[in-house]
């Protein structure tokens, strides 16, 4: 098969377009032809192995995977499956880890993956649509629901709004019917994101958005329970994390799936107990998540912000976008 693989790590020049032998099964897989694949933020920092996830090499990229099954192991000719059934894949995978991070990815035209990671994808929602999905936006899912139970007339102010799962978050935010104030770095980005449905927007590259938040709501104010945000969305982490925390309202919520700028920030315990702050961790999705997300796209709840639909050979600029943060939303390509 073609595939973009990359055999060592560095930049995107590591990146090759090539013949790759064809995955073998396992009794329990199947074969998948890749129809669409979606890239995420951590394309480059498993590229330039800025993680400490154990990437086997050669690697191709691409978590995010729809296709058509043109193969059944063995054991997985259960009935529950059937060759040309179209697929959604859930990228963790027990005992191999991440897809696209310790596993083979779906930058390539065929991809192996156990019976029991495929789930169905609805007849009217498209390849490219069902791939901008899996990562992003169950992620955002079980961030802004099971975990945040975001509600109705909460302020949410969500860092880092342009990319994926920030794009997600501003969605499903408006859909649970809270304020939005959302935050990106470039004029162009904040257009979309109040096109998106974002009720106020601060560029990230000009304002800080600790003061934008204290102008907007006031200043916190243990006494009176005023000032500030219900809910702050933060995967940016690095110097973001103690304006994050004044930017909540007494008892106030900060989110947490991760850390583009750096995980190691500082902290200033005061704000903390003083306004008895609830700091939370949202680690990936689960099945139902994705199954829900893609029946939210099906019956037109949400539209997933797509920022290009390129073919595979363009996933090296695809992903120096990522890393220029030239991006917003959802790259997708197709082999
Ligand atoms: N735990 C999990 O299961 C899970 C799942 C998915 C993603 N994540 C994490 O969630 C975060 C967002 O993922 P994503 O796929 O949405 O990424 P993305 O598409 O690259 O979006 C990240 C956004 O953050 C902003 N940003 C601010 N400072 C940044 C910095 N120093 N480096 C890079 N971006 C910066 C950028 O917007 P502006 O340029 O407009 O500021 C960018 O659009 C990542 O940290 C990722 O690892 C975790």
């Amino acid at each position: 098969m073609k595939a973009m693989v990359f055999h060592e790590h560095g930049g995107v020049e590591k990146l090759h377009y090539q013949d790759f032998p064809d995955p073998e099964l396992q009794p329990g897989d199947c074969l998948v032809r890749v129809k669409a694949v979606a890239l995420n933020g951590f394309e480059p920092m498993i590229l330039q192995k800025t993680t400490a996830l154990p990437t086997p090499l050669p690697m191709i990229p691409g978590g995010d995977i729809a296709g058509e099954i043109v193969e059944l192991g063995s054991a997985a000719n259960d009935g529950q499956w059937r060759v040309g059934d179209r697929v959604s894949i859930y990228p963790m995978v027990p005992d191999e880890g991440m897809t696209g991070e310790t596993r083979l990815g779906g930058c390539c035209e065929l991809v192996r993956i156990p019976a029991g990671n495929l789930l169905p994808v609805p007849d009217d929602l498209d390849f490219v649509r069902a791939a901008s999905l899996p990562i992003a936006y169950g992620t955002a899912l079980r961030m802004m629901v099971s975990r945040g139970r975001v509600a109705a007339g909460e302020t949410v102010l969500i860092l880092g709004a342009t990319g994926g799962v920030g794009t997600a978050c501003v969605q499903l935010a408006k859909l649970l019917g809270a304020e939005v104030i959302a935050c990106g770095s470039a004029d162009w980005k904040l257009e979309k994101l109040r096109e998106l449905g974002a009720d106020h927007v601060v560029d990230t590259s000009r304002e800080d958005f600790r003061k934008a938040v204290w102008e907007r709501y006031g200043k916190p104010h243990m006494r009176h329970k005023t000032g500030g945000v219900d809910v702050v969305i933060n995967y940016i982490g690095g110097d973001t994390w103690v304006d994050g925390c004044r930017a909540l309202k007494p008892g106030g919520r900060m989110l947490t799936c991760g850390a583009s700028a750096g995980f190691q920030t500082a902290n200033d315990l005061r704000y903390i107990w003083t306004y008895e702050l609830n700091l939370m961790g949202s680690n990936g999705w689960r099945p139902e998540d994705q199954l829900e997300m893609m029946a939210m796209v099906a019956d037109g709840r949400i539209e997933p912000a797509l920022h290009a639909v390129r073919p595979l050979t363009e996933t090296p600029i695809s992903i120096q976008e990522l890393i220029e943060r030239q991006v917003f939303g959802k790259t997708v390509l197709l082999p």
